[in-house]
């Protein structure tokens, strides 16, 4: 099981658990579940307004999560927090570019993680 810590200068810190192994399960969906306030719109990976910071906490330098998916690539191309040769890296390392991510793309693995939110 991982432990997934929301985090928001806005809100007490909330610590959840996330079925490892079940590999569907989003961020954002995860949120919902939790009653977290994470802002969304689209759910689909188009909007870009579920932006959320994603770093390990077990002293890794980029949390392992999947990586990015077509859709998250397009929207984080758009707001600026990757860049092409950063996606080209990510498709040889398989290992996420950055710590931004989309909670309603992102899958929870089994590792632990802290989410912070809003991102802006
Ligand atoms: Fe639109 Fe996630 S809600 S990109």
């Amino acid at each position: 099981m991982a432990l997934i810590t929301f985090s928001s200068p806005m809100h007490k810190d909330k610590t959840v658990y996330a079925v490892a192994g079940s590999h569907t399960q989003t961020i954002l969906a995860l949120a919902k579940e939790h009653h977290i306030p994470i802002d969304f719109g689209c759910q689909e990976g188009n909007c870009g307004t579920c932006l959320v910071k994603v770093s390990s906490v077990e002293g890794k330098r980029r949390p392992m999560g999947g990586p990015l998916n077509v859709r998250e690539v397009a929207a984080l191309l758009d707001l600026g927090h990757i860049t092409k040769a950063e996606v080209e890296q990510m498709y040889l390392d398989d290992i996420p570019p950055t710590q931004w991510r989309l909670a309603c793309q992102m899958i929870v693995r089994d590792e632990d993680i802290l989410v912070e939110y809003p991102s802006k």
